[in-house]
Parts: structure tokens; sequence; C-alpha cells
């Protein structure tokens, strides 16, 4: 990895706050975004949308090998239903072998030119990008997740519960960080974010403190 080329490694489960936070990172130091759960989001669509079945390890395979971005231009991959075809796809080591190259090459090529890259994802820190220069774990309690992502999830679907989305959240928790490819799980040298108590602001600057610091 390029010594020159800053690299942030962001993992946490769902809801956590870990995509807003990374946003707003690579806003503020001009570093290139990748939302990698996108991309399992994409192979989870393709895998809904084409009828194919998680047990065809070979098709999906394929789906993940091939997927554009163009692709998923009209996909709606931010339904429960993708989050949680996504979360499947994603326990497939052939799957993750697929997608892996893709991250690797933006982390150390990021576009347009950026001194860096933020991905975001669940392996990021441990498998991704093991020489990030900063890694960060965000994570908050399952409750308060849950509470985020119904507030959101109900402005389109205003008959789901928040019991509903709790234990959506806890399954894919489970499946996320008990999978044997790469589980969801912090990085040794990862900083510790909670965001249960704290707002946007207050993480901001919790995570900028560690940044400023590793640049300095
Ligand atoms: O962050 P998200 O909710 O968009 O991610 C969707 C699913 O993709 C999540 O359940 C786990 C999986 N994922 C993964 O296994 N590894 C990543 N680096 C990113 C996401």
């Amino acid at each position: 990895m390029n010594s020159d080329n800053l690299v942030i490694a962001v993992d946490g489960p769902a809801a956590s706050g870990k995509g807003t936070l990374s946003r707003r990172v690579a806003h503020f130091y001009g570093l290139a975004y990748l939302d990698t759960g996108s991309l399992y989001r994409g192979v989870g669509w393709l895998m809904l949308s084409k009828g194919l079945s998680p047990r065809n390890v070979e098709e999906i395979e394929v789906a993940a090998s091939t997927l554009t971005l163009e692709q998923l231009d009209n996909a709606d991959i931010r339904t429960p239903d993708v989050g949680r075809a996504a979360s499947v796809v994603a326990a497939i080591p052939e799957v993750r072998q697929a997608l892996l190259q893709y991250q690797r090459q933006y982390a150390t090529n990021p576009p347009a030119g950026k001194r860096g890259a933020i991905l975001d994802g669940r392996d990021i820190g441990t498998v991704v990008c093991p020489d990030a220069s900063v890694k960060f774990f965000v994570d908050a309690a399952a409750e308060v997740r849950a509470e985020r992502r119904w507030r959101e999830l109900f402005q389109h679907n205003n008959s789901l519960t928040l019991d509903q989305v709790l234990d959506d959240i806890r399954r894919r928790d489970t499946r996320d960080a008990t999978r044997t490819a790469a589980p969801m799980k912090a990085a040794q040298d990862a900083h510790l974010i909670d965001t249960s108590l704290l707002d946007i602001d207050a993480a901001f600057a919790a995570v900028r403190r560690v940044i400023d610091k590793a640049l300095a």
C-alpha cells in the first residue's frame, strides 16, 4: 500500500452510524468513500430479482464477479429484503473473494485523484485493508440501532413495527458475526466508537481526534 495514501477502515453493525460518519470524514479530509455494504446489497438484489437460490453458489458468484454499478442504477437496494439477502450472500466465501479485489483497488488507487479513501463495512480492518492507516469499529446497542433504522424505514413503510426491525437487526448481527468467512469483528488495532449515547457531532469529534493524532 502506498504510504502517502491515507486509508481509513470503518467497520460495525447495521445502523451503528458508520455510514453517516464515514461520509462526513470523507468530506472533511477530502477522501473517496466506498460503502462496501452496497456491493453485497447489489449481489443480494440480483439474487432476488433473478430468482437465484443462495445455495446455487456458482450463479451467485457469477453475479458478484460481473456486478457493475450501472446494473444497480434503478435498483432499490435499501429495503429490508435486500438487506437480508445481502447478509445471506455475504456469508458465501466465493462472493467475498469476487468482491475483494475491487475494494482493495479502490483503497490503494482512490478515484478522482483523492489523497486517500475511507471504506466502511464489516471486514475492512481485518481482511480488506489490514494495513489501513486508521481503523474504527463503530457500534451501538441493538435497541438504539433498531430505533434509528425503524425511523428511517417508517417513512416508506408505516406497517413496520419497532420489534420487527429489532428482530431483523439481531438476526443480521448474528449471521454477520458468526459466519466463517470474514466475520464482522473489530480489528485488534481498531478504535471503538460507541454511538449509543453520542449524536453525530460528538461521534465525529471523537473520530477526528483519532485521525488528527494519526496524521500529526
Ligand atoms: O452495511 P449494510 O447494511 O449495507 O450491509 C449489508 C450486508 O452486507 C450486511 O448484512 C453484511 C454484508 N457486508 C459484509 O459482509 N461485509 C462488508 N464489508 C459489508 C457488508
